[in-house]
Order: C-alpha cells, then structure tokens, then sequence
C-alpha cells in the first residue's frame, strides 16, 4: 500500500488509566463475552481470573474500531492466553463455546439470580447455591432466614433489577438536593458513579456531599435521612458512620478497598407521576408485593424502588472522593496499581500518600491528583473501562 494508506500503529498503554476508554464502543461483541468469563469468576471468588478477564475486555473497549482478525491484537497489553483462545473463537465461529456454557450453565444462573437481591454477596449466594437454592423465590418457599438488606431486596427484587434511567436519576438528585440544602444550606452535591461518566441507565444512582466550611458536613447523613424518611421517601437505608473520626490514625495508609466516609445505602420510593399507558400499569402491579402498592396504583399514581447510595465527605478530602466514587471500578483499581506501582504512592478516596516524600499529597481537583500522578487527565466520560 501507498505509505499514507497504511494504518497508524495504535499505541495502548497498559494501565486502564492511562487511556480513554469511552461508553460507546466498537468491540462489545468481544468485551461482553469476556466479562461473562469475569462475572463467572467472581462467583468463585478467582479474583485473578476475574481480573484477567476484566482487563482484556477494557483494552478492546479502547480501540478505535473493530477487531477483524488476531494479528490486529498482537502488539496490544493485557492479553492472556485464555481471553485470546476465547477471542479467536468469537472471531472465527462468531460464538465461544466456553462462554456460551457459561451463560447456560445452571451455577451462574443461580448465582446470577442470588446475587441479584440487594445485600447478598457471593459467598451468601454460593452457600445458597449449594443448599439447592436457586432464584429469590426459593428463599421464600424455604423460609430462609434474610436481614433487613435481603428481605428489602427480595421485596423490591423486580424493581431493583430494572435499569435506572437518566430521567429518574434527574428526579432523585432534585430530591436529594432539596433534602441536604433543607438541612445544610450551601453544601455541594454532586452526582457521582455511572451517571457521571455519562452512563444512560445504571443499577444504582451515586451521590457525594461535601461543605465547604470544614467540619460543617460532620454527623450530616442522619439529618439528610431524618428528612427523606419524613417525606415518606425511603423505602430502606443504611447509614453507616465515618470510621474516620474515631479513629487517630489520619487518612488510611496504605489505603484500603474500603472507605471511611459516612455513607448511606438506600432504597427510595419513587413517585411515578404519570400513568399513560396499560402496559405501564400492567408491569408496575405484576411488581407489586404489597397492599401498600395496590393502593397507590388506584389512587391513580404508582412508584417503583431505586437504589441510592449517598456518601459525605470533607471539604479537604473531596477531589479524592469524587475521583474515588466516579468509577468504573476497574479504572478505579488501576489507578491505585499505578500509583502504588509504578509511582510508590498509595491513593485512596480520602488521599494521595507518597511513601518517597513520606507525606501526603494535598489536592483541590481531580486534574491536580492526575498530576500528582504523573497521568494525563482523564475526564469521567472516557473512564469507563
Ligand atoms: P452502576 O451503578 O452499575 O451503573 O455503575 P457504577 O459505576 O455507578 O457502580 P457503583 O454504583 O457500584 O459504584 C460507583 C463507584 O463507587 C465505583 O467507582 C466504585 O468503585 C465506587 N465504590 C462503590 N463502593 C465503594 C466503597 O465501598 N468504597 C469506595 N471507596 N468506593 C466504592
Ligand atoms: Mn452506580
Ligand atoms: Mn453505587
């Protein structure tokens, strides 16, 4: 070929986060397999081959356009043997085998399905699994005993498994805005997750609430819950307190998976205003496992479940939270590998430690950690690996 009709070598860095990785792209008839193969791992719990998995998918999330033929893959990272036997066959035969037993197989159904009901993991559900159980309904028809979490996301099991759209997630954050300024004036809230990165539907909608006066936003979430329950707006929360300030340590070091912040998981009851069609109201009472429902559904108005997660972090700490809540979660992962890697710095949603200077890093914006970092920005659209 003529020099200008050759195609530019792609240069892939290997870290996730060193990379755009949009929502749209051209390789979902590959990642979608290979995140099965993740999923399946998970469920139990080969956190390495889940993680191999995840990560082949997110370097093909990254090209420009579809993959035609395995030597388009031969200078790309993060590629094992098995994602590349798993590829090669979607490319010749259109289908993996391996996969599509997967898919079929009656464990990662069951597991799937068990996984699915709010507040249950994969170890609850694998014991399950193992007792014979296998859809949320066993676990009624058996009397299994279920905490709060799982007996809300048994009730709520349909809707919870229904994608939350952008719309919706518009109405909530109206709500969750009037309710932190009703109890804080001028504190920022800002949506965070999902929906940040620009998502259409999500499984959840994702919150962080800070003050700039610090110290304002201590103790916050109960008042914030105090008022959404008084509205008659949450069907069930957790709220759980910011193990930070009892502990004298300072920020986490090194840093843990886990977060301190004061944080709340919740169900809200959404109102459904309008009601416009049959099939609408037909899916909303199929929904329906309380009385409580039926009468709102003849009194002319319906509501659905919505999973909420609220999180309040300090003034000082809330560049690290936003980037620390924005996801996706393996961005998320492999910026604290990078950092701890290949810069010898810990990074948490709290704060950046660097064990060279032995202090921590302070930060205003996400820009400035990704400086810290040594990384080019990366705006919240193109973190979707
Ligand atoms: P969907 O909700 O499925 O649409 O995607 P999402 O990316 O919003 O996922 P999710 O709501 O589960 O998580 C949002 C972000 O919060 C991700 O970056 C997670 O890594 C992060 N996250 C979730 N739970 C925790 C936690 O306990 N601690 C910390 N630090 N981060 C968390
Ligand atoms: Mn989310
Ligand atoms: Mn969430």
């Amino acid at each position: 070929p003529k020099p200008c009709e050759v195609t530019p070598a792609i240069i892939m860095k290997s870290y996730a986060c060193q990379r755009r990785t949009p929502l749209k792209h051209h390789n979902s008839f590959l990642t979608e397999p290979l995140e099965i193969l993740a999923e399946n791992a998970e469920f139990s719990e080969n956190e390495g081959r889940s993680l191999a998995f995840r990560r082949s998918a997110a370097v093909l999330k990254a090209l420009p356009r579809a993959v035609r033929a395995m030597d388009e893959l031969k200078d790309l990272p993060c590629l094992g043997e098995h994602s590349l036997r798993v590829i090669k066959e979607i490319l010749e035969d259109g289908a993996s085998s391996e996969v599509e037993s997967t898919r079929q197989s009656e464990q990662f159904q069951a597991m799937k399905a068990l996984t699915g009901v709010f507040g249950v993991g994969v170890r609850t559900a694998d014991r399950w699994f193992r007792e014979g159980l296998r859809s949320p309904l066993d676990l009624i028809h058996t009397g299994q005993k279920l905490n709060h979490a799982q007996q809300a996301g048994v009730q709520h099991y349909n809707d919870l498994n229904t994608p939350v759209t952008k719309k919706e997630a518009t109405v909530i954050s109206d709500i969750v805005e009037r309710a932190v300024k009703a109890v804080l004036p001028g504190a920022i809230i800002i949506l965070t997750g999902g929906f940040r990165r620009g998502k259409e539907v999500g499984h959840d909608v994702d919150f962080l609430i800070t003050h700039p006066e610090e110290g304002a936003e201590e103790r916050l979430m109960p008042k914030i819950v105090n008022w959404l329950d008084e509205q008659g707006l949450l069907l069930y929360q957790k709220t759980t307190r910011n193990s930070y300030l009892e502990s004298k340590e300072g920020p986490a070091r090194p840093p843990s998976n886990m977060d301190r912040f004061e944080r709340c998981f919740s169900i809200f009851k959404l109102e459904q205003t309008k009601v416009n069609s049959d099939t609408q109201v037909e899916a909303s009472s199929y929904n329906s496992s309380t009385t409580d429902r039926t009468e709102e559904y003849h009194s002319g108005s319906t509501w659905r479940a919505v999973r909420v997660d609220l999180v309040v972090s300090p003034y000082s700490q809330f560049a690290f939270a936003t980037l620390g809540w924005t996801g996706s979660k393996l961005f998320e992962r492999e910026l604290r590998r990078w950092a701890g890697q290949e810069k010898g710095m810990s990074l948490s949603s709290h704060a950046l430690y660097d064990s060279k200077q032995q202090r921590y890093l302070q930060a205003n914006s996400e820009e400035e950690i990704f400086t810290h970092l040594g990384l080019e920005y990366i705006p919240p659209s193109e973190r979707n690996a």
